[in-house]
């Protein structure tokens, strides 16, 4: 009896640390993992120039699709436990995409400037999606640090900050002091992190805010891995807040507009063998 008893216990114990494991570690699927998106809905926006035709419909389904069409800067919201398929056309041929709930999305313009659907970076009406998170890898970090020369005396802000990995490798490194801002709590989280594990919390800032609400009166460098149209979009920002020599290094895109200002452009592979290209300029 009192065996049985043990073993009921131990059953009821080991199913609460199990539930409690689910919970906890899966709780990161049951918070928003994006900004400005519940768990079932699914956000489809606009960051091409041009109005966008699509179909939606549930996937597996052989319910006739809906046709939409999207203006630029416009986001659709969808209410949906199951994955839906967007189909769209690119090159003249129907291209389909399955998209999860609970993920944001956009059409943006691929390396060709041909419009494509692509995982966005956050949900916010309110806010411009600037750029999906991707990290750039730290081989390229150092580079880019490199290029724009920076010193002790620099005070370098990344606009989409990710990680945090610019701003604190430059602190780590040469001491400059730093501030990153992203529209993702997860990853001024991680940056916050970053900085205490390097131990230069003294010399950086992570803030939650809109980059395109940053003041940049005080860089005297500027880091960016954001979509051309970000870039595009930023520029006359930069020309009204950034100090003349002031350093803006770029990760992968140029700043359209902004030819007679490039100073550098470096190609480079990164350990995993793929291409990255740094663009650096001078205010
Ligand atoms: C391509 S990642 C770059 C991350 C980091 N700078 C790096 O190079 O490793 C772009 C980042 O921009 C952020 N982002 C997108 N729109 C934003 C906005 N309006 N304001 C601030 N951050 C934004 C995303 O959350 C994402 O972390």
């Amino acid at each position: 009896m009192k065996r049985k008893i043990e073993i009921g216990l131990l059953v009821v114990i080991v199913g609460a640390a199990l539930a409690a494991l689910i919970l906890t570690d899966g709780g990161k699927s049951l918070e928003k993992s994006h900004p400005g998106l519940s768990i079932d809905e699914i956000a489809i926006r606009n960051v091409t120039k041009g109005t966008v035709r699509y179909k939606i419909k549930p996937a597996n389904s052989f319910k006739e699709p809906e046709k939409k069409s999207i203006k630029p800067g416009d986001m659709h919201r969808y209410t949906s436990k199951v994955t839906l398929d967007v189909t769209y056309e690119r090159v003249g041929r129907d291209v389909t995409r399955h998209l999860a709930p609970g993920t944001p999305y956009a059409f943006r313009y691929d390396e060709n400037n041909l419009v494509h659907l692509y995982e966005g970076s956050h949900g916010r009406g309110d806010v411009e999606d600037l750029a999906p998170y991707l990290v750039t890898p730290r081989e390229v970090v150092e580079k880019m640090l490199q290029m724009a020369k920076v010193d002790g005396s620099d005070v370098l802000y990344d606009l989409g900050c990710g990680d945090g990995r610019i701003v604190i490798t430059a602190a780590k490194k040469y001491g400059a002091r730093g501030v990153g801002v992203d529209i993702d709590p997860e990853r001024i989280r991680e940056s916050l992190r970053g900085a205490q594990e390097a131990g230069v919390e003294k010399l950086v800032e992570f803030r939650l805010e809109d980059a395109t609400k940053t003041d940049l009166s005080e860089a005297t460098v500027l880091a960016l891995y954001l979509l051309p149209e970000s870039n595009a979009l930023l520029r006359p920002k930069f020309e009204k807040q950034l100090q003349p020599g002031t350093y803006v290094v770029t990760h992968n895109y140029r700043i359209p507009g902004w030819e007679e200002k490039e100073i550098d452009a470096v190609s480079m592979g990164d350990l995993r063998g793929k291409n990255h290209t740094i663009f650096l300029y001078r205010r």
